[in-house]
């Protein structure tokens, strides 16, 4: 019997080392564990799956205490037990997703390159190599696919400018400083299917004519930075990278590069003055990373689901994916539930499914019960929406429309007890703490922000400070450098705008 248990990191945290280790005990020689990505499905976590003849058996949540009295209850026959979930591919929460970008996560051991190329793995970059560079930036900007990273710019134009520009030698980065609170999608597909984003930097290096890449992943992932080296390894050793990828004439070496916990080095910038061993500060724009990017060359960076999307695109063709979506926003998006949500974890669907079928359908609403009162979409740098804003469709442009953005698809909810103008200063002090420093409307302008919310929350002047505070908005978002300062006055203003009488509770005094 197969057994797969999650070696993910959300999965190892509530326990799933141990749940492993007693099923290998409890099953002796007839069972072989196999260590997966997680499903995405986090209260559910540990999530056992057994193989059966009808399919993959689920359980879930499973404490290692209870393995063997569930493993004599006749688990590991797929027999109806305790947190029993039944088929895992009708489990409601997975069944109504669509899976592109994490349609091996959980599903594959995410070490074994054959299990990957068994799922469909290596066909995009066999396809790539097969076209011209022309051809592959072509295919690219006909999905329509726009950057995960947050910021939406359509990933074929930006490699179209990296092949057009001469150069001795180029580069293909992946931003994997996943530093929005919320977000963890980047992280769960480097730990449960790293060589999806290890093939999609192989094509893009591929389409732009680079040789090298770099990945820069956050320290706080050491099990994604470790599954992330061995798979590299394991991409060599199958000639997927190296000199002469699969007999080609590419030649691509790919370097994993650990960050120091600057939230800015997310930023592309700062990310290449810290992977030249600088400190991680913005540069100015122009000239954008694609014609002088890393020491200076022309340089494409992408995030971990941007170049993890691409090789289903080369794989099944451009109108597959962009047959998903809607408006400008094509394919698919791999959002998170998290903060206060009843089911929460990864939903991969198409844009244009609203911001209440994700909480409320899918994340079941909060996790205590309460009414949910907002929702932070898109990160610490995202609007706050209220409930009679769940009707908005997940697109980059409604939601810059409503004064809100998609970004890197975080979704965290927030019960009928959050005090909204603690979370408008928690945004000015997240700044404050995390300003790199160079301009200042946001050096000086998130902690002058946080002071004014502070003032208001007292009770001091509160109006002439809330026109203060918009005026310093408006200052930050025209002024800024980089949306570290640019987008902080979003969540301060929707803050005001959707939960006011926040703003005017009993005093809070001066810290
Ligand atoms: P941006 O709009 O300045 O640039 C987006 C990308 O397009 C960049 O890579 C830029 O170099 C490129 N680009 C722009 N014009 C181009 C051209 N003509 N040719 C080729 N490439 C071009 O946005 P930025 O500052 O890079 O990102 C801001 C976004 O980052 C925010 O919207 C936010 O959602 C997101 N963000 C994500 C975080 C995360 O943890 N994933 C954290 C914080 C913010
Ligand atoms: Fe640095 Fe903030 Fe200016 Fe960005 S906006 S360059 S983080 S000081």
């Amino acid at each position: 019997t197969i057994v797969y248990v999650p070696r993910d990191a959300a999965a190892r945290s509530v326990g799933a080392d141990e749940v492993a280790e007693r099923i290998a005990a409890a099953g002796g020689d007839g069972v072989r564990v196999v260590r997966t990505g997680s499903r995405g499905l986090l209260w559910l976590e540990p999530m056992v799956e057994v193989a059966t003849d009808r399919g993959r058996v689920a359980y879930g949540p499973v404490a290692a205490h209870e393995v063997d009295g569930l493993v004599a209850a006749g688990m590991l026959d797929g027999a109806d037990t305790d947190h029993s979930l039944g088929l895992t591919e009708d489990i409601p929460f997975l069944r109504d997703q669509r899976r592109i970008t994490f349609r091996r996560v959980g599903v594959v051991d995410p070490l074994s390159a054959a299990d990957y190329e068994r799922h469909g793995g290596i066909a995009g970059l066999r396809k790539a190599l097969a076209m011209t560079p022309e051809q592959v930036v072509e295919e690219v900007t006909a999905s329509g696919l726009r950057g995960r990273g947050g910021a939406g710019f359509p990933a074929g134009i930006k490699w179209k400018t990296v092949l057009g520009a001469t150069a001795d030698v180029k580069f293909v980065c992946c931003n994997a400083d996943e530093g929005d609170s919320g977000t963890f999608a980047d992280r769960m597909l480097m730990e449960g299917d790293p060589f999806t984003l290890i093939e999609g930097m192989a094509i893009a290096a591929h389409a732009v004519g680079a040789t090298e890449g770099y990945v820069y992943v956050r320290s706080e992932y050491p099990d994604a930075i470790a599954t992330l080296r061995q798979a590299i390894d394991a991409a060599y050793a199958h000639g997927w990278l190296g000199e002469s990828v699969l007999g080609s004439d590419l030649s691509f070496d790919l370097h994993v590069r650990v960050g120091a916990g600057a939230y800015i080095c997310g930023e592309e910038t700062s990310m290449l003055e810290s992977l030249e061993g600088k400190r991680g500060e913005v540069r100015s724009k122009p000239p954008i990373p694609a014609l002088a990017g890393l020491f200076g060359r022309p340089t494409v960076v992408n995030n971990v689901l941007t170049l993890g999307s691409v090789p289903m695109i080369l794989a099944e063709g451009a109108a597959e994916f962009s047959g998903f979506g809607v408006g400008r926003s094509r394919g698919t998006q791999v959002f998170q539930l998290g903060g206060n949500v009843a089911r929460g974890g990864i939903v991969e669907a198409p844009f244009g499914i609203t911001l209440g079928e994700l909480v409320n359908g899918y994340g079941g609403g909060t996790r205590t019960g309460r009414p949910v009162r907002a929702v932070q979409v898109g990160g610490p740098l995202g609007a706050y929406l209220p409930v009679d804003r769940f009707d908005l469709p997940m697109d980059y442009e409604e939601f810059a429309a409503a004064g809100a953005m998609v970004g890197h698809g975080g979704v965290v909810v927030f019960d009928d007890t959050v005090d909204m103008a603690a979370m408008a200063r928690f945004a000015m002090e997240f700044c404050a703490e995390e300003s790199c420093g160079k301009c200042t409307p946001c050096r000086v302008g998130a902690v002058r922000g946080r002071e004014t919310i502070d003032k208001i929350r007292a009770g001091i002047d509160a109006e002439a400070n809330l026109e203060l505070l918009e005026d310093l908005c408006e200052l930050m978002t025209d002024g800024s450098l980089c949306a570290m300062g640019g987008l902080t006055p979003m969540p301060v203003r929707s803050a005001v705008q959707h939960f006011g009488e926040d703003f005017h509770r009993s005093p809070v005094p001066l810290p």
